[in-house]
């Protein structure tokens, strides 16, 4: 890529690193290097559209492979690093932990240690300029009562999932290389995203493509744990503010506000899916299945993102109930999206994760 005023972005095939990189195409002149593993999650397909733009290059690697990020940043000179790739489901994180701790905690040390060594070359405004933004999540504060006032940027770290864990470890790092070196670091916290190309092991793509074939919806327990919900080209706008204004070495929680109790999301995914395409019996809602909790799972998380509206003026442009429209529309319009996704591993991972879940009986729950 022989562009001048460029960003290095990793994680760039995921849900939000892809929604990042069209919305950084659109925004802003200059270009981006995408750097991702293609692991699972990693999806070519989101960034389809961008064929043939000059202003885009991929390179397939892995973010613990330090001589490549070497070279990467050597040759290509960004002007930031927007870092996104990660292991980020929390039920593989309780399966199989290993490859989180793996990937975030040493993958986001070797990328900052390399950034460490790219900044310390650089001179003048290039130096001044450069920034290293890390994507991070509110899962990191643990869990929240009902009553509980929403985690802010000083509230402490109580990680309860590995995935958690192992992001709390990467936070931690990226806060270290500012106090101890100096590094121009930015991290933002953010809460549950939704929206196009997302992979369907999350709450709501899951949701919408079983509603559609007529499958059992499993709500994990009572389905009254609370998220709050952003659309995903929020969070991307959030970010590239962050980057153009936000201060080095402050943190920036980034949500949505907008609490929902997980079983009025699947209700009302329900009725989209009953409204966009009727038949087949209709009343989605006969569908959903309580079924087997998730071990250690959070009550409730709820994000004040007071500190960056203040600060830097950003806010969410999309309501809960008009985003969660245009995924249920976006994915209904996208069969071949899905069917692309739909690998065998994919296919493995619903078999694992789903078939030793017992149902629980809602009547005696007092559920129903
Ligand atoms: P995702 O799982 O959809 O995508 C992760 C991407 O990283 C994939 O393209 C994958 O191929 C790539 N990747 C994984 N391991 C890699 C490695 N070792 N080297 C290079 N690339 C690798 O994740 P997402 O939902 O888009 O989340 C992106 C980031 O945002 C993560 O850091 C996550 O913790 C954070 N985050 C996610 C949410 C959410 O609701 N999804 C909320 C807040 C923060
Ligand atoms: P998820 O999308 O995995 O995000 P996170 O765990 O990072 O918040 O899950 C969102 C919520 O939905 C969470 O409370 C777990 C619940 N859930 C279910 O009830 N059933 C499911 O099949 C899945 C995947 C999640």
């Amino acid at each position: 890529m022989n562009v001048r005023d460029s960003i290095l972005v990793t994680g760039g095939a995921g849900f939000i690193g892809s929604n990042f990189v069209l919305g950084w195409l659109e925004n802003t002149s200059s270009a981006v290097l995408n750097l991702d593993l293609l692991t699972y999650a990693g999806n070519p397909a989101n960034l389809a559209s961008l064929d043939g733009n000059s202003r885009y290059a991929f390179q397939r690697g892995d973010i613990c492979d330090a001589q490549l990020v070497a070279r990467l940043l050597r040759e290509q000179r960004p002007r930031a690093i927007v870092h996104f790739a990660a292991e980020s489901h929390v039920d593989r994180s309780i399966v199989a932990p290993d490859a989180f701790v793996r990937t975030n905690v040493f993958g986001t040390f070797t990328l900052l240690e390399q950034a460490r060594i790219y900044w310390n070359m650089l001179s003048g405004a290039e130096r001044d300029g450069f920034r290293f933004l890390h994507v991070s999540t509110d899962e990191v504060y643990g869990t929240l009562g009902p009553e509980d006032p929403a985690f802010h940027e000083n509230t402490p770290y109580a990680p309860n999932s590995p995935y958690a864990a192992s992001k709390a470890g990467s936070d931690h790092l990226a806060r270290a290389y500012f106090h101890t070196y100096g590094m121009p670091v930015l991290t933002t916290n953010c809460s549950n995203n939704y929206g196009p190309f997302q992979f369907p092991e999350k709450l709501i793509p899951l949701m919408i493509l079983n509603a559609l074939e007529g499958k059992p919806l499993p709500v994990y327990g009572d389905g009254k744990n609370v998220r709050d919900w952003l659309y995903v080209e929020d969070h991307c706008a959030a970010i590239r503010t962050v980057l153009e204004k936000g201060r080095p070495g402050e943190t920036y929680n980034i949500g949505g506000n907008s609490e929902r109790a997980n079983i009025d999301v699947v209700n009302t995914i329900c009725d989209l899916v009953d409204e966009m395409r009727p038949g087949a019996g209709g009343e989605r809602r006969k569908l959903i299945t309580y079924v087997q909790d998730r071990p250690g799972h959070d009550r409730r998380y709820a994000i004040d993102a007071t500190k960056i509206a203040r600060e830097l003026g950003w806010k969410p442009a999309e309501r809960f109930e008009s985003g969660l429209r245009k995924t249920v529309r976006w994915y209904l319009e996208h069969p071949e999206w899905i069917e692309n996704v739909r690998t065998g591993a994919y296919r493995a991972w619903i078999e694992q994760n789903y078939a030793e879940r017992a149902e629980i009986e809602p009547v005696r729950q007092g559920l129903k």
